[in-house]
């Protein structure tokens, strides 16, 4: 069968990779990106996972940004292109209508349309009508949404947890051949209506959100209270009902994809006039966590200004290259709005040139060495590797201050003592 997979995004890549990888189709990867193109088939296009290069290298699917080559002959496309979030929240469907209409143009053969993209629910059923309006061919429309996260595509990919499936039974019969290897390999596929499927995406997203700033919230009380949310979160991780992902506190989410999709949520609800409470809530928190750490650092501190401020971790996670809603970018303007002189390092060097793009006026250091000299402070916003083996020496002999703020808690207690260390939801140890 021939397989079109329209949009080569983190999710479309690992889509197609996933796929090719069976060997068992003919696999086609669609982008309007000729730049893009051109980096994925001269192999310089920078991959965040290795092991879907290694796919692509082996397997080489057809790379392809002409739509006609890419669209006429297939019997199943795949839509995972981009749905940014507009200025009132909503999700942009420019992408994912272009897509749909680019397929009613050029398919000449019955096909399943399969929706990676994550859409505001009822989307499906409009992409149903508007097919049948737009072309003579049949499409079965399924809502398949991708649950991966970045830094483990493939893996969230190749052997997801769950998949979940939206559609009419030959839809879903479809999807049970296609993920035959994932299925027998003990992955449940749960079958269900189109709209409960886009539900189901934006539900996951948010809950992961509350989670997240359920802990954040904690971690303040807990503060307040001197109990130390690490014990809390232990305690709450170990019921297995509750489970231990995503309750780790930090100064919130960020990143491409829980604040967009929450906005799009809380969209939809205030549409259907069905507040979303405790979504609500979550990004609510989200918006006051950093300033709750900025504030804690302005207070220790006596005030920002005229400080030079090491700030540990831009991507908006350990570990990835993605800046994208970065809760840093954010967190190192109020620094520089606050007359401090902000030093930003990651250990990605993708990171640092879009930060450096995004956010000209701070200064970018090219190493942890180099960012950490001379500094007042520091103070580490992600939980990147790099930052957890930071020892006292290092900090002691760069630093001209004594502080280190950590805003994930990556040390054990007592591991300062010649340093005042500052985390989030528990005591601070050692001094200045
Ligand atoms: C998220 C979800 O985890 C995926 O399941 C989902 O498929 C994906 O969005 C998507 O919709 O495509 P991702 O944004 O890559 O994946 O990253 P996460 O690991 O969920 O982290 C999101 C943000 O939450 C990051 O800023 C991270 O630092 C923060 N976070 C995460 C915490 O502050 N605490 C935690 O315990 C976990």
């Amino acid at each position: 069968m021939r397989i079109t997979i329209v949009g080569l995004g983190t999710v479309g890549l690992a889509n197609l990779a996933v796929l090719a990888a069976d060997g068992a189709h003919e696999m086609v990867g669609y982008d309007k990106d000729a730049g893009r193109l051109a980096a994925l088939m001269s192999g310089s296009y920078h991959f965040d996972e290795p092991a879907i290069k290694d796919i692509f290298a082996s397997h080489k699917p057809l790379l392809t940004a002409d739509e006609g080559l890419a669209l006429r002959e297939s019997e199943a496309f795949f839509i995972a292109v981009g749905t940014p979030s507009l200025a009132d929240g909503r999700s942009d469907l420019t992408a994912f209508e272009e897509a749909l209409a680019a397929i009613a143009r050029h398919a000449s053969k019955d096909a399943f349309v399969v929706i990676r993209s994550t859409v505001p629910v009822g989307t499906a059923e409009r992409a149903i009508s508007f097919l049948r309006g737009a072309s003579e061919r049949h499409f079965s429309v399924i809502s398949m949404p991708e649950f991966l996260a970045e830094g483990s595509s493939w893996s969230d990919e190749n052997m997801p947890a769950r998949l979940v499936v939206g559609g009419s039974e030959e839809g879903i019969a479809f999807i049970r051949m296609l993920y035959g290897r994932q299925i027998a390999a003990g992955t449940p596929l749960i079958g269900m209506s189109n709209s409960s499927a886009e539900l189901a995406k934006y539900a996951a997203n948010a809950f992961l959100a509350m989670k997240i700033s359920y802990i954040n919230e904690l971690a303040r009380f807990a503060e307040r209270k001197g109990a130390d949310i690490e014990d809390v979160a232990l305690a709450l991780g170990a019921d297995p009902r509750i489970g231990p992902a995503m309750l780790r506190p930090g100064i919130g989410f960020g990143g491409s994809c829980l604040p967009k999709d929450l906005a799009s949520f809380l969209s939809q609800a205030r549409d259907a006039r069905e507040p979303l409470l405790l979504p609500q809530a979550a990004q609510r928190i989200n918006k006051e966590q950093p300033r709750f750490f900025l504030r804690k650092m302005e207070n220790s501190l006596g005030g920002l200004a005229n400080r030079r401020i090491a700030v540990l971790g831009l991507a908006y996670k350990g570990g990835i290259d993605d800046i994208r809603d970065s809760l840093s970018l954010g967190f190192a303007s109020s620094l520089l709005r606050r007359k401090a002189e902000a030093v930003c390092y990651d250990p990605s060097p993708l990171a640092r040139a879009d930060f450096r793009k995004a956010l000209p006026k701070a200064i970018i250091a090219d190493t942890l060495n180099e960012c950490l000299a001379g500094a007042d402070a520091a103070v580490i916003l992600t939980d990147d590797h790099a930052f957890a083996n930071l020892s006292e020496e290092k900090l002691v002999s760069l630093m001209k201050g004594r502080w280190l703020f950590d805003s994930r808690n990556l040390f054990p207690k007592g591991s300062f003592v010649r340093i005042a260390y500052v985390p989030l939801g528990r005591a601070p140890s050692g001094k200045p």
